[in-house]
């Protein structure tokens, strides 16, 4: 184990801030050094939002997993990240791997999985409760599960709790050991006598990947989502093209019935490049998601790793669903990015083409009345280097292109968009993290492009016959402030 020193280790992060590469993003939550993944533990608590995430202070492995921790009121100002949650003991000597957060009492609580290998190096792996203490560190509790049931390999990881008629559950990631390992999730009940597995719930999917990992259990008025991350999943010419996904599945879960009844398709929560282990605070009748931007297994894309610090956070998006879909909105909060001296409106009519110099952070509103044009190419060009949205209206595909780009990985990401007469986009534009809000948020893209240069993008877009209409707005945006809070 490596010597976790968290007055050291938060003294180099806040050293390390405000952020100086050009690689580092200025609104998308990351840290100086290390290697960043699952957001964790989110929760709110006397008027602050808490937000951990997985962390490997040490270097750009995935190792040592520990968790950060900031708190904000408001998604834009935030406090310095520091170390919460780090490995100590025989149980999670090879990581505190990902689980969810909590309130009780008005303490901030957290329910994570304890990782540790034996000298052979097999794997156990427990489920723990913890408490965030006024020194920033979380003090490690009871235990929900000292070890995985029987019928399932050691993994089993990242709890997730939620509640139904006044009692208590957890969903956890899980992998069945048979012939075929086969990803699946696990149900458990709170009772007095500790927590008692109820089971799989039943779904309509078959053998769907080999793990499921991050599950969250969500609550949408009278309808159920599933959230999970199955990995092993075959590509396919719209969907599942990144090497593991992150999706749900929604319908009516029956605890009784232990299972998923009159669920929608597996659709995915996000069509990018760098995507994956989202969770999801629900309060006060909203569900805010964020997302890691990241693959696992795909290291080597990511050329900051050379810096010595890797990954990001997505920003908050808020989710609704609507007939059988889940919608992803950027949350309202972060219309407070928005600098109000530096903006322009972007408008035309019969246009084929329209150029705007973007800010070194952006925000895009489009509105596209696509007129006679069949095809439109929404084009950031970094100099020589571009990446392209091109959406097709025949075919009905939005196609992603990262080709012309150096550094980083390159390819395509293409799904199925319906846009009838109009085409509707929202981007985010940060140094390096993208995200795409297409129709109001019926789909939404993330990914990551570094540019050889340190030049400020500018936005083109052009059409294969005259649009009827563009009309939207673009901002500057501001960074998010790192400071005390109160
Ligand atoms: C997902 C994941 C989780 C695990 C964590 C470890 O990215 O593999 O299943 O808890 O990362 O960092």
């Amino acid at each position: 184990m490596e010597h976790f020193d968290k007055q050291a280790i938060d003294a180099k992060v806040a050293s390390g801030l405000p952020y100086q590469h050009r690689w580092h993003n200025r609104f998308h939550l990351e840290m100086p050094f290390g290697l960043i993944n699952d957001p964790n533990g989110l929760c709110y608590a006397n008027g602050e939002y808490h937000i951990f995430y997985q962390w490997n202070p040490f270097g750009c492995e995935h190792k040592n997993k520990s968790w950060a921790h900031v708190r904000t009121r408001d998604f834009v100002h935030y406090s310095v990240p520091e170390l919460a949650l780090w490995p100590t003991d025989e149980h999670d000597k090879d990581g505190c791997y990902s689980g969810c957060g909590f309130v009780a009492e008005g303490n901030v609580r957290v329910f994570y999985t304890c990782n540790a290998k034996d000298a052979q190096g097999v794997r156990t792996s427990s489920q723990r409760f913890g408490t965030l203490q006024a020194d920033g560190a979380v003090k490690k509790e009871e235990f929900a599960l000292q070890t995985h049931p029987a019928g399932y390999t050691a993994h089993c990881r990242d709890p997730y709790l939620f509640t139904r008629h006044g009692r208590r559950y957890m969903v956890l990631g899980a992998q069945a050991d048979e012939a075929e390992p086969r990803g699946t999730v696990l149900i458990y009940e709170e009772t007095e006598a500790g927590w008692q597995l109820l089971g799989e719930p039943a779904h309509r999917l078959g053998q769907f990947g080999y793990m499921w990992e991050c599950p969250n259990l969500l609550q949408f008025g009278q309808y159920d989502a599933l959230l999970f991350c199955p990995q092993g999943l075959p590509p396919r010419e719209f969907d599942r093209q990144n090497l593991y996904q992150a999706g749900y599945i929604a319908g009516h879960l029956s605890l009784d019935g232990m299972a998923m009844l009159q669920h929608t398709k597996f659709q995915e929560l996000d069509r990018g490049f760098d995507f994956y282990a989202p969770q999801v605070l629900q309060h006060e009748g909203r569900h805010i998601l964020f997302g890691w931007m990241g693959m696992p297994d795909c290291d080597a894309d990511y050329p900051t790793r050379e810096q010595g610090w890797q990954y990001s956070l997505t920003l908050p998006r808020e989710l609704t669903l609507r007939q059988g879909h889940i919608y992803s909105q950027p949350a309202r909060e972060l219309k407070a990015l928005r600098i109000q001296q530096q903006t322009q409106t972007l408008q035309a009519k019969n246009t084929q083409r329209l150029e705007a110099d973007l800010y070194t952070g952006s925000e895009v509103l489009l509105n596209i009345r696509l007129g006679q044009a069949h095809t439109v190419d929404l084009t950031l060009r970094y100099g020589l280097e571009k990446t392209v949205l091109h959406y097709d209206r025949h075919t009905q595909v939005m196609r992603i292109s990262r080709e012309d780009m150096h550094a980083g990985a390159r390819g395509l990401r293409q799904f199925q968009l319906y846009a009838d007469e109009m085409l509707t986009l929202q981007l985010f534009i940060d140094r390096t993290a993208v995200e795409a809000f297409f129709q109001h948020g019926e789909e939404v893209a993330s990914f990551f492009v570094f540019p050889d240069k340190d030049i400020v993008p500018g936005l083109e877009l052009t059409a294969d016959a005259p649009l009827a209409e563009v009309s939207g707005q673009l901002w500057a945006l501001d960074a998010f402030h790192y400071g005390k809070m109160g």
